[in-house]
């Protein structure tokens, strides 16, 4: 063990298309934020997650449950793992699937076992498990990649494609308030889908064509047909009873602010996060922060400043 710590980070991501529908098996699109999860992973007797005393019941049990699976896959290396986030919790980012692969990440160091972008995603995946239930994979496999990606779930080979984008693409998270767990919503939408199977399903079908042709939008640099798809997505959303005022009423001010398209991203619900997409998002980050929004900026790809 070296005498530096391991450390790994597992970058919070975006939904820009495809959200909920992504259970069902329909494409998504999405991409890894600026902010995350760093883990540290330093000598010790056995494998275990420091978790701060501020952390108790329920959310300590499963924590320490979660990362007793990562554990588990990765032979117990003889470390102790801290982890620190600049991401906020329940707002639809990815905190857990970001959580789930800086784990990974340190674990697989510890224990001198290869760690690709697939393997760092299958210990992550162990830990979201236990943390949603039935995870579609887009959160941990975008935070594993590391990029903007089209995810399609597929059971044990998930269909997986890096998108390019010629151009900037960059957004403003603007965050609205924590809401329920995942786990939750999903379990709601999918009662009702099991309900009226054909309305639902007409509405995901919709979705799914969304984000196919989302990708089509970003490889050919047009963020304007990307900002309507994310429109559209939002409607649908909406639709499929995901929304709320609070998040309507920020898509609302995005738009209004000069957003090519605004839509919640992740689960929904009675909070979370809006995603607004901007040519220059700067200069509305300075005036939402102004008027108390918490809000910032993500490059999710194309070329970057130097
Ligand atoms: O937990 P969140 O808010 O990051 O949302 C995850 C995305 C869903 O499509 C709603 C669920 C899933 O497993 O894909």
């Amino acid at each position: 063990m070296p005498l530096t710590p391991f450390t790994g980070f597992g970058p919070g991501k975006a939904i820009l298309l495809g959200e909920h529908a992504v259970v069902y098996g329909y494409p998504a699109l999405a991409g890894p934020l600026s902010r995350g999860v760093t883990a540290r992973a330093f000598p010790s007797k056995r494998c275990q997650l420091s978790i701060p005393p501020s952390i108790r019941g329920e959310r300590r049990r499963l924590l320490a449950t979660a990362f007793e699976k990562a554990a588990q896959a990765t032979g117990r290396p003889l470390v102790r793992v801290e982890v620190e986030s600049d991401l906020p919790l329940s707002m639809g980012l990815g905190s857990s699937a970001a959580l789930a692969v800086a784990c990974a990440r340190v674990l697989l160091a510890a224990a001198r076992r290869p760690a690709s972008c697939k393997q760092v995603a299958r210990v992550a995946d162990e830990m979201e498990r236990e943390f949603h239930g039935t995870p579609s994979g887009v959160d941990h496999t975008t935070s594993a990649q590391g990029r903007l990606i089209f995810f399609r779930r597929r059971g044990k080979t998930d269909q997986v494609k890096p998108v390019e984008c010629p151009r900037p693409l960059k957004l403003l998270v603007a965050l609205v308030g924590e809401r329920g767990p995942t786990k939750q919503t999903v379990a709601a939408l999918r009662a009702r889908r099991d309900q009226w199977p054909s309305r639902y399903g007409r509405l995901f079908d919709e979705v799914g064509a969304l984000a196919a042709e989302g990708v089509k939008a970003i490889e050919r640099g047009d963020l304007a047909a990307l900002g309507d798809a994310m429109n559209v997505n939002h409607g649908l959303l909406s639709a499929l009873q995901l929304s709320s005022e609070g998040l309507d009423v920020m898509v609302h001010r995005l738009r209004r602010l000069g957003a090519l398209g605004a839509k919640l991203t992740g689960a929904g619900g009675d909070g979370g996060a809006v995603l607004g997409l901007f040519l220059e998002p700067e200069p509305a980050v300075a005036r939402l922060s102004r008027e108390g929004v918490r809000c910032f900026v993500s490059q999710l790809a194309g070329p970057r400043e130097l």
